[in-house]
């Protein structure tokens, strides 16, 4: 027997691969009451109201690994102030940045940068509507390439994410790891299959849509599910066991002490990160990362202030948690006085007005706000 070698739907009673005929049959049968559902319980969100590819593409960026909420926020913004692929690679980068500041993972808005330069250079400025070309962009992974794609241009292509994986996990009673690579080619068959014939933007939203707002987390709204008949784990009675969480990993906490040095007019310091790595090129406090073990915040915060030429010694003020996905940041912050200083290389005093227009991590919105600054 021949077995189709991609992941692209098939008449149904073909395997598609890692997929049984029963799964990728049942994978099928839900497209219909999926659709149903999606167009009635749709949440209204703006960026479903258009149909420029590069609009899309933003939202499907920022709503990886950010909140929709966050995203309500910050998708228009983003898009007055660069409402083409051609402005947003003319921009400067400190504009995207400050752009994308409370969005969270700037590597994603340098990517989008990136590729948006590659888009008007070898694309004529248009979103490329193939699957290869768009996917050899930078950032663009396959959840990207197959959301964007279905939506803006009804291609027939899946997308998994953590909700689809949710679901599917739950629908289809996956039990185990989910990360593991053949549990990954399993999802993804699944949600190839999942298309069956119908339009595969509309199937990949109501997919994630049901996944956001029905089948949570925790207390899935059974009751709710267009699909909940044919769900392995509500028979089972396992829908709250599955999926298995996956491993814990353990997550560093890197202590830090940050240093509020404060001007009489409320204008305060802050210095630049280098240009690559974690919140590269972003706006902080001047900041010290202590040595592991070390639990003296103060005597780090005394040598920052030192080094700043700072008169008297800086007062503890509260403390400021902020969780990456791979370390978290405790920081204990300081407040000092600002005057007779000046700003060195690098630094720059800002006033709470300037923030918007700067990008500064949410690390150092929450340490602002801890060491008491007026924002
Ligand atoms: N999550 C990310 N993109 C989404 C979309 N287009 N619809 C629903 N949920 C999503």
């Amino acid at each position: 027997m021949t077995r189709p070698t991609s992941a692209q739907g098939g008449p149904p009673g073909i395997a598609l691969p890692d997929l049984t005929p029963g799964e990728a049959l049942a994978a099928r049968a839900a497209s219909a009451p999926l659709l149903r559902w999606f167009a009635s319980a749709k949440r209204a969100l703006p960026w479903r109201d258009v149909v420029d590819p590069f609009a899309i593409w933003v939202s499907e960026v920022m709503l990886q690994q950010t909140r929709v909420e966050t995203v309500l926020a910050r998708w228009g913004p983003f898009l007055a102030r660069f409402p083409t692929v051609e402005a947003l690679a003319r921009a400067d980068e400190e504009d995207v940045r400050a752009a994308w500041s409370g969005l969270g993972y700037y590597r994603r808005a340098r990517a989008l940068h990136e590729a948006a330069r590659r888009v008007v250079a070898e694309h004529g400025g248009r979103v490329p509507a193939d699957p290869g070309a768009f996917a050899a962009l930078p950032g663009v992974g396959r959840y990207t390439a197959g959301a964007v794609l279905s939506i803006a241009f009804g291609a027939r292509l899946p997308v998994v994410d953590g909700n689809v994986t949710r679901v599917l996990a739950r629908r289809f009673a996956l039990e185990g790891d989910l990360t593991r690579a053949a549990a990954r080619r399993k999802l993804w068959a699944l949600a190839a299959a999942s298309l069956a014939d119908a339009p595969p933007g509309d199937v990949n939203q109501a997919l994630m849509e049901l996944g956001a707002t029905v089948c949570r987390p925790r207390a899935p709204r059974c009751d709710a599910c267009p699909v909940a008949e044919g769900c392995a784990a509500r028979a089972l009675g396992a829908q709250d066991r599955l999926p298995a969480p996956a491993r814990a990993r353990e997550v560093p906490v890197v202590r830090r002490a940050s240093l509020l040095v404060e001007r009489a007019d409320g204008a305060f310091l802050l210095v630049q990160r280098p240009p690559g790595g974690l919140l590269g090129a972003l706006w902080e406090l001047p900041s010290r990362e202590l040595e592991p073990g070390d639990e003296r915040p103060a005597r780090a915060a005394a040598a920052l202030a030192r080094g700043l030429g700072v008169r008297g010694r800086p007062a503890a003020r509260g403390e400021a948690v902020h969780a990456f996905t791979h370390r978290t940041w405790a920081i204990a912050t300081f407040r000092a006085s600002g005057e007779g200083v000046s700003a060195p290389p690098g630094a720059r005093w800002v006033s709470a007005r300037d923030l918007a227009s700067l990008g500064v991590p949410t690390a150092t919105l929450r340490a602002l706000a801890a060491a008491g600054a007026a924002l």
